[in-house]
């Protein structure tokens, strides 16, 4: 099913129209080019091609449709991607997947969205009108350049219970729908009124540039300072970031994210000239927002206000970005002052000294984890650290640098590392495999290769879907292993483990048993040699399917298919040679 809308999607969605929103691109000679979003250049050598809805950069041989463009640039997962820009193109997934659940939900956020459109529209007008002079003075005071009210689409609610419902009622839209929208509120004796009133409003965009939400700073006196939408079907606290529509391209451009707390810092920053910053919009950063940040930029930097609060969120947002593989730096306000008051106060003279004197993320981890942690806290949060780390090419990275930062031996920590990995692996294959394992030695594994490939998934499990990508399960030789990779991609750890039979089993538990782990360059190096190897393959089996098709075309004496398929040949060895 999935193969159909996805069909369906390149024929409507065009690769190149997305691709421009975060890639600035020009046409040449039948294809379009621009400086690859996915690594660091300065030669374009990234390329779209519009007819065959594909994009290859030849730099760093990234390549996909547009789907697979979509997922890395919004770190999504695929069935994210798809479900988004399938809303996008317009295809009702229901078509393909009957769940009348699903149509609802798309008709709320639907119907969500259209208000949201509207209100943003009439905040955006009131600012221009007699009811927004509080709130232009109010901005004129702060210094807002009126081309960051466009930019950011600022408004004003009017000082009115009713100003937004009379507006969006006069529309056909119903009180009670505005409420489910987020926009009203209602007491307890069921009264329906605006939500924000005599408010700045700060309209939050998706990543495609609806309005999904708005914030509300207070102008003249009141409570709370900063009000903001509640969570609604097309909106959820932690999952979005203020500005990162506004901010896209640049983060494309300079891989490079400036992260803030406040509305005002990411106005202020962007009007002198930090185009690539976005807000964490008052809650903790989470893991959605660092992995949506994460396809746009290979480093996030922090900036926290000089109080403690600010201190003790610098540490735990460090931690979380390093542990997604993305690097990071740590800026510290001083007392008093935050990014917006000191960019007006002394421009970006005044920011740069901040800028040039940051802590890389890792160590302001480290000395802060040095200064105010005991002796054991310190290892449990090394241990621990290595331990959240998304995948084992991390932990090896890291591994020698915690060691080193923190002055404990590598060995022990390499140690605790290794077991960490095999451990949590372990202990699940104990507590499910109550039943003792009858055979030991697993039957039926005659093939070296494929018993290397197997232990391998087992043991670093995060490497599995790239060995798929890879094409791994074309040279598994073994009927044994052919099953056994199969199993390796169910939903989770149980499910596969439940799913082997007692050969399997005992493999599985072999390896873990005695785990050839590797680390940092030997990981390396095992993993290359491993994709030489089945890259070898891939040429193995590519000629001997040319090899056939000029046995064929020269029995039927086709010249040109017998020259045509010779170029491909030597085409096909002529790499294979420079590597030997
Ligand atoms: P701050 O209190 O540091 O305010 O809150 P600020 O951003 O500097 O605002 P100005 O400069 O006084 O206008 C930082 C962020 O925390 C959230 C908002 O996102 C705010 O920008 N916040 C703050 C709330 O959500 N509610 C509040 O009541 C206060
Ligand atoms: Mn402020």
């Amino acid at each position: 099913m999935d193969n159909q809308v996805i069909q369906t999607l390149k024929q409507r969605v065009n690769i190149v129209d997305v691709v421009r929103r975060y890639v600035a691109l020009r046409p040449a000679s039948g294809r379009h080019m621009g400086l690859c979003p996915f690594h660091q250049e300065k030669t374009a050598s990234f390329s779209v091609n519009e007819a065959e809805g594909f994009y290859y950069c030849f730099g760093c041989q990234a390549g996909g449709d547009v789907l697979d463009f979509y997922m890395r640039i919004n770190g999504l997962e695929f069935k994210d991607a798809l479900q988004q820009l399938a809303e996008e193109a317009g295809i009702e997934l229901k078509e393909f997947r009957p769940d009348p659940e699903y149509d609802e939900r798309q008709k709320l956020k639907k119907l969500c969205l259209d208000m949201h459109a509207q209100a943003q529209e009439y905040y955006r007008r009131n600012l221009d009108q007699v009811t927004g002079d509080a709130a232009r003075s109010y901005l004129r005071k702060r210094g807002t350049s009126p081309e960051m009210v466009a930019a950011f689409g600022l408004g004003a609610s009017p000082d009115d219970w009713h100003g937004l419902m009379n507006h969006l009622v006069a529309r056909g839209f119903t009180p009670e729908q505005g409420v489910l929208a987020g926009l009203f509120s209602k007491n307890e004796k069921g009264k329906i009124y605006d939500r924000f009133r005599g408010r700045l409003i700060f309209p939050i965009q998706n990543i495609s540039g609806q309005v999904i939400a708005f914030g509300g700073r207070i102008i003249t006196e009141g409570e709370p300072k900063y009000l903001n939408s509640s969570d609604t079907p097309i909106y959820k606290k932690g999952e979005h970031l203020y500005g990162l529509y506004q901010a896209r391209q640049a983060m494309t451009r300079s891989k490079r994210a400036i992260l803030t707390e406040g509305y005002m810092d990411v106005l202020s920053l962007a009007q002198f000239g930090y185009g690539d910053s976005c807000g964490v919009l008052g809650t903790a950063l989470t893991q959605d927002q660092i992995k949506r940040l994460a396809g746009f930029c290979s480093r996030i930097d922090l900036i926290f206000d000089g109080d403690g609060a600010g201190r003790k969120a610098a540490l735990r947002s460090a931690e979380m970005i390093l542990h997604q593989g993305v690097a990071c730096r740590v800026l510290h306000m001083p007392e008093g002052e935050d990014v917006d008051s000191l960019l007006h106060k002394q421009g970006r003279e005044g920011l740069e000294v901040f800028f040039e004197k940051a802590a890389d993320g890792l160590d302001y981890c480290l000395e802060t984890i040095q200064k105010s942690f005991a002796p054991r806290e310190i290892v449990a949060w090394a241990t621990g650290f290595l331990g959240q780390l998304s995948d084992n090419a991390l932990r090896a990275y890291y591994l020698p640098r915690l060691a080193d930062g923190l002055n404990l031996s590598e060995a022990d920590l390499r140690r605790q590392g290794a077991s960490f990995a095999a451990q949590a692996g372990r202990q699940e294959v104990r507590k499910i495999a109550q039943q003792p394992v009858r055979s030991r030695k697993p039957m039926g594994m005659d093939d070296i290769s494929d018993k290397k490939f197997i232990a391998f998934g087992i043991l670093y499990p995060d490497y599995i879907p790239h060995l798929a990508k890879k094409g791994l399960h074309n040279f598994l030789s073994t009927q044994w292993a052919k099953a056994f990779w199969q199993k390796m991609f169910l939903q989770n750890f149980e499910q596969i483990f439940q799913s082997l039979n007692d050969e399997e089993k005992a493999f599985w538990q072999t390896t873990l048993d005695d785990p050839h782990m590797f680390f940092g360059e030997d990981l390396a190096e095992h993993w290359e040699s491993m994709c030489a190897w089945i890259d070898k393959q891939h040429r193995e089996m590519a000629r001997k399917d040319l090899m056939q098709r000029l046995d064929t075309a020269a029995k039927a004496g086709d010249a040109v298919e017998v020259k045509n398929v010779q170029m491909a040949i030597s085409a096909l060895i002529a790499p294979s040679r420079e590597e030997e």
